[in-house]
């Protein structure tokens, strides 16, 4: 039984229509891998502004990916960011923007009254035959999919940052996904380009399970004095082999995200010493200081 929940398929992929809801900086990334690999993409967000900056940093990532693809042929980069450009629309009425999908995809806030308000119109609007999948790294898939009546057809589609160059996707099962909604989710993450690992709905799943609390010692280590950002950072780097030090990929990731990740858990968890929330990344948040893309967290960053 273990080896046949968690065994890997060679189906075909028949997801075509993808509706990402959410543009921020996962939603535009997962819109992006998923129209490069020739999907037909709706990404939906609340306002033809927020929709704009979307696409503006889709178009400048896809630049670099066509750059690295296409190095000695500019005419061929330029032909791969136009198609790939034209495979994306954008829409504010995520109901209209389901009627033909064949997986929704949300990448929203972390908030489960909101993501249950989503899910619960779009499964009204969705033909029968939509996936459904959440991106939340915080919150547990089988909550998500308690509002909705296709509950064989959920599941945890869960990306990296930066989505364009990070490899993996976790995919997480719930009890009541069918086998066929897995096989689906394995078929289409193989065809966007990514290697697809399988976990249960646990908290963190298994990268954050282990990377956040990672993280969260390395704050522990600066607040205590140990050492400083430079030389942590550094250490991790040149003694593990880490792509950026636990203090600069906090900056990276975000502030808000990993304290809530952190928060979340320390609530559900509060014996657990390692999700305990850190006092210097409160303060940060408190200060809008959220890290590389409000240019300052940790370290300071030219915008
Ligand atoms: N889109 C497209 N391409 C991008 C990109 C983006 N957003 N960001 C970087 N790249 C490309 C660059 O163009 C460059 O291409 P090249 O090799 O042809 O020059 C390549 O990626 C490397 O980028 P850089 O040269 O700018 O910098 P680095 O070599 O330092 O790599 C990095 C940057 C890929 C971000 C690397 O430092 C890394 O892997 N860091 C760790 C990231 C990580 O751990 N992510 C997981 C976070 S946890 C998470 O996301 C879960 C969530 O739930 C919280």
């Amino acid at each position: 039984v273990l080896r046949r929940s968690f065994s890997t398929t060679s189906s075909r992929n028949v997801i075509k229509n993808v509706t990402v809801i959410g543009g921020g900086l996962m939603g535009s990334g997962i819109a992006q891998v998923a129209a490069q690999s020739g999907n037909n993409v709706t990404l939906v967000e609340v306002n033809a502004d927020i929709l704009k900056k979307a696409e503006a940093s889709i178009a400048t990532n896809l630049g670099r990916v066509a750059k690295k693809l296409y190095k000695e042929d500019p005419n061929a980069a330029k032909k791969f960011v136009e198609e790939a450009s034209s495979r994306i629309k954008g829409s504010t009425d995520p109901s209209e923007a389901v009627k033909d999908s064949d997986l929704v995809i949300e990448a929203i806030v972390e908030n489960i009254g909101i993501k249950h308000k989503l899910f619960k119109s779009l499964d009204e609007a969705a033909p029968p035959k939509t996936l459904f999948a959440s991106n939340t790294s915080s919150l547990s898939i089988g909550e998500i999919a308690s509002v909705v009546k296709r509950k064989d057809k959920f599941g945890g589609l869960h990306f990296f940052n930066p989505v364009p160059v990070m490899k993996l996707l976790e995919i997480v099962r719930i009890p009541e996904q069918s086998e066929e909604t897995y096989q689906a989710f394995v078929a289409w993450g193989k065809s966007i380009g990514k290697t697809c690992v399988t976990c249960k709905d646990t908290p963190g799943f298994i990268v954050n399970r282990l990377l956040v609390p990672y993280i969260a010692e390395a704050v522990r280590m600066l607040e205590r004095g140990d050492a400083s950002p430079r030389d942590i950072d550094t250490a991790m780097k040149l003694g593990a082999g880490y792509p950026m030090g636990p203090i600069e990929l906090a900056d990276y990731v975000g502030h808000d995200t990993t304290l809530s990740i952190l928060q979340g858990w320390h609530d559900k968890y509060p014996d657990n010493p390692l999700f305990v929330p850190c006092d210097s990344q409160r303060q940060l948040v408190q200060e809008k200081k959220l890290g590389v893309k409000t240019g300052e967290g940790y370290y300071k960053y030219n915008k």
